[in-house]
């Protein structure tokens, strides 16, 4: 028999019972809960809804329940639908009439966000933790390379030298935003909508803040409706985590794209590399690729809810229940991913040498020829044509711009003087980009320390 079956006269369809449960995946939740269903009854104890001694009864009852399962002592039932249910009838089990009491004033809608919601604000709080160690190893490995030069693009296309570290730390803030959003989108999920019922509140004097304070909720939900039909703080969860996915899947990219032949700019260390069953001379970032693959996985999950919340009256619907399996996949997918990654990234080898050549070629320093002869006084938009026939020059010659001759240089511009070589020196250009959140070394620093200082 059903906990609901009172008003029927047929037992569902083994079929139905199969497929409307939720217990293979909200198994899960069965901590929040027991806690959840431990404070409800507390509070109804107290408010003489339910006599104080069943209370006491239930919440004694509901700990060793939450111990047996702890070890492994209990087994769930399809039968009972979900987490809810299959705990509301061990403890009626154990306990009888007491057990029954349980669910006054209360309904699985405002009881299965309650748990998510829980779920989410713990978990969310292990997500920050990890990422924190993410951010710290990209600190370390920044501090590891402020000198080191390599190459900036755009279009993938040589443009500017800067340093590894200010590549890095380009992550590190990407990352660091994304710290910010978990924190404020867990504010989100931590309100408490026990006391929203069915769908209409209830009729039964709930104290609703004792509730909250006990579960370590910072206010209720405002709206009976809204508390028992709102999934934006599953979305803004799923977005967090694509977000997360987004900036991994772009490094990784990176990774994948620098560990090739052509660019040789890290090799992956191989304890974080696989091999080719055919070709024995391969090594491969199948790390940074499953990672940048699992990306889409995330992003899938966002889709899928937000799918199914937009054609969705108020209040409650089954359809609802289709937010745990993509928030759970998404979120073990994150937490699965960022160790890896970051341990990828900790320990792979970082070919100094060759981003320091790369940086060379490609006219990287062509900006800086045509700021040599601004600060000559030529306008801006002049010395950018003078140094583009330069290049023309250049790229007829087969050479770099640092190997023309001064002679050269001056048949471009009488304005050219030996300090030439210097101010185009790859080095200079990165040292001379000495402003706020440039890549000069001191700058990049400045940015490391507060990183570190943030993350204290
Ligand atoms: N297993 C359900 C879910 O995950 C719990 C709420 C069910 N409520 C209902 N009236 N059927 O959404």
């Amino acid at each position: 028999m059903k906990l609901w079956g009172g008003r029927f006269s047929k037992a569902t369809d083994a079929l139905v019972d199969d497929f409307n449960s939720s217990i293979r995946f909200d198994a899960r939740m069965y901590r929040q809960d027991i806690k959840g269903s431990m404070a409800h009854a507390e509070m109804l104890g107290r408010q003489g809804i339910i006599p104080k001694d069943d209370a006491a009864l239930i919440v004694k009852t509901l700990g060793e329940i939450l111990k047996d399962i702890e070890n492994g002592k209990v087994e769930f039932s399809i039968d009972a639908e979900d987490i809810h249910m299959n705990i509301e009838t061990i403890l009626t089990e154990r306990i009888g009439d007491a057990g029954k009491k349980l669910h006054t004033g209360r309904s699985r809608n405002d009881q299965v966000t309650l748990d998510l919601r829980m779920y989410l604000r713990d978990e969310s709080d292990e997500l920050i933790e990890m990422l924190k160690n993410t951010m710290t190893v990209l600190l370390d490995l920044a501090s590891a390379h402020v000198d080191t030069i390599m190459p900036g693009y755009t279009h993938l296309q040589k443009a500017q030298p800067v340093t590894f570290a200010h590549h890095v730390m380009a992550y590190f803030q990407m990352f660091s935003r994304d710290l910010e959003r978990l924190t404020d989108c867990r504010r989100r999920v931590n309100v408490m909508p026990l006391g929203s019922g069915a769908l209409a509140g209830t009729t039964y004097p709930l104290d609703r803040e004792f509730v909250a304070e006990k579960l370590g909720f910072d206010a209720v939900t405002s709206n009976s409706l809204d508390g028992v039909s709102d999934r934006d703080f599953v979305i803004e969860f799923l977005s967090v985590l694509s977000m997360i996915m987004m900036h991994l899947s772009r490094f990784c990219e990176e990774l994948v794209l620098w560990s090739s032949h052509e660019f040789a700019f890290v090799e992956m260390d191989d304890s974080y590399s696989t091999g080719s069953s055919i070709m024995p001379q391969k090594k491969n970032p199948d790390v940074a690729e499953l990672i940048r693959g699992k990306t889409g996985r995330v992003y899938g999950h966002l889709m899928s809810l937000l799918t199914t919340m937009k054609g969705l009256p108020l209040a409650y619907n089954k359809d609802m229940q289709e937010d745990k399996e993509a928030a759970f996949d998404a979120l073990d997918t994150v937490k699965l991913c960022l160790p890896v990654f970051t341990n990828m990234v900790r320990t792979m080898k970082v070919n100094g040498e060759k981003m320091k050549q790369g940086a060379k070629g490609g006219f990287t320093n062509a900006t800086d020829i045509a700021d040599y002869l601004v600060k000559k006084g030529v306008p801006f938009r002049s010395s950018h044509a003078i140094v583009g026939k330069m290049v023309a020059r250049a790229v007829e010659t087969n050479r770099d711009l640092d190997e023309f001759s001064l002679s050269e240089f001056q048949e471009f511009s009488d304005l050219i003087e030996e300090d030439i070589y210097n101010a185009i020196d790859v080095a200079t250009c990165v040292a001379e980009r000495n402003i706020t959140g440039g890549p000069a070394k001191e700058q990049v620093q400045k940015e490391i320390d507060k990183g570190y200082e943030q993350l204290k």
